[in-house]
């Protein structure tokens, strides 16, 4: 248990510092404690969510107390000039320490990502429809699959209409576009858009024209007789950080210049602006956004127009070497989920018309880690 053995003021009360047993130390700062008080004046008692605004704090706030409980279990403090007085628990001071930690220098994705290739495809994650349905640990199992890899298959679910909307409701909340809560996927005679054909479709990020893109993309096979129509799936993340490995000048130009995506028919205007690849303000890979059907406009200086253009067609090539795709064919009943914002789906050509009958909709990945969150909560405790 972490002992609180010394504080000391410093900086005429701005700031205190924090000793504990075991010889380690915390600098605070007055305001950052007096704002992450967690008594139940400062946070509501059922949701924890913070009851005042950062107006509401004394400009000139500083310590006028700070010293360790007889016990060392806690820094007992009184802010001036409010007269406010709080204690803080020994131990959540030093998990909430911000300096003198080894901070992990951010890498090129973010924690909990697991880039794959090909070799995916030998052990698909997938795991029966039923299961993930009635039993809580096979949905945590599935969803994790879709936080890591941004890909998971469920098989076996009902050949009924609508079923994608059922999977989306074990995790989460169907996003509604233009396209309706859900769409068919099929050969049509007049497509308003190319997915309704029979044409193969190169791996792509769904509706990169919208603002925000959606998170889920979910797929279900009502029939699947035609001849091919396989379907692909490829690591985006994967095939960028190959790019940045071979050719770190065409990693920086699909990062750095936004390219517009767009979509119109006679009810619809729809477009948006962002990179190919993009990149967290701590430069870590986050989205990758590749259409060829819905590129709308290259938004780079003439200079540098030659040169993206060849940067995006090695991005398409690596995107298409077959130790990155993992090829699979849905049988009635199968159902996948990606994360759109990472992982690129195609299919492969087919022919017989109406012979391949897929639904699908989209939902957001914040409902999906929700879920995934109370679910491990949930089911630790009972391992
Ligand atoms: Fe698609």
């Amino acid at each position: 248990m972490s002992v609180i053995v010394s504080a000391a003021i410093e900086e005429g009360g701005r700031a205190a510092r924090v000793g504990w047993a075991d010889g380690t130390s915390g600098h605070f700062h007055a305001v950052w404690l007096r704002d992450n008080c967690q008594d139940e004046r400062c946070r509501h008692p059922g949701n924890g969510q913070r009851l005042f605004d950062i107006l509401d704090l004394p400009a000139d706030l500083r310590l006028a107390r700070a010293e360790p409980t007889a016990d060392g279990e806690g820094l007992e403090v009184v802010f001036a000039p409010e007269d406010h007085a709080t204690r803080f628990p020994a131990g959540w001071l030093r998990e909430h320490r911000y300096d003198e930690v080894e901070r992990k220098a951010p890498g090129w994705l973010r924690d909990g990502i697991e880039t794959w290739g090909r070799e995916l495809g030998d052990t698909l994650p997938s795991l029966p429809f039923d299961a993930i349905s009635r039993d809580e640990r096979a949905l945590a199992r599935w969803l994790g699959w879709v936080a890591r890899h941004g890909f998971a298959v469920a098989t076996g679910a009902p050949r009924e209409p609508g079923t994608v909307i059922r999977a989306v409701d074990l995790f989460g909340f169907v996003r509604e576009t233009n396209y309706g809560r859900l769409f068919d996927v099929r050969s049509e005679a007049d497509p308003i858009n190319l997915a309704y054909t029979g044409l193969g479709l190169q791996v792509h990020t769904d509706n990169p024209y919208r603002d925000p893109v959606p998170g889920l993309q979910l797929l279900h096979c009502l029939s699947n007789a035609a001849e091919g129509g396989d379907s692909v799936v490829v690591d985006g993340f994967k095939a960028a950080l190959t790019l940045k490995d071979e050719r770190p000048e065409a990693f920086a130009l699909l990062a750095r210049h936004p390219v517009r995506f767009a979509y119109a028919n006679a009810s619809t205007r729809l477009e948006a602006k962002a990179p190919m690849l993009g990149l967290s303000v701590e430069g870590e890979l986050v989205e990758v956004r590749f259409n060829n059907r819905s590129l709308a406009g290259v938004e780079a200086p003439g200079e540098a127009m030659a040169a993206f253009y060849a940067a995006y067609r090695v991005f398409a090539e690596i995107l298409e070497r077959p130790e990155h795709e993992v090829v699979f064919k849905l049988s009635p009943g199968d159902l996948f989920i990606v994360d759109n914002r990472r992982v690129l789906h195609g299919r492969k050509a087919f022919t017989s018309a109406g012979g391949r009958h897929l639904q699908g909709c989209y939902a957001d990945r914040d409902g999906l880690l929700s879920t995934l969150a109370v679910l491990g909560e949930r089911t630790e405790g009972s391992a």
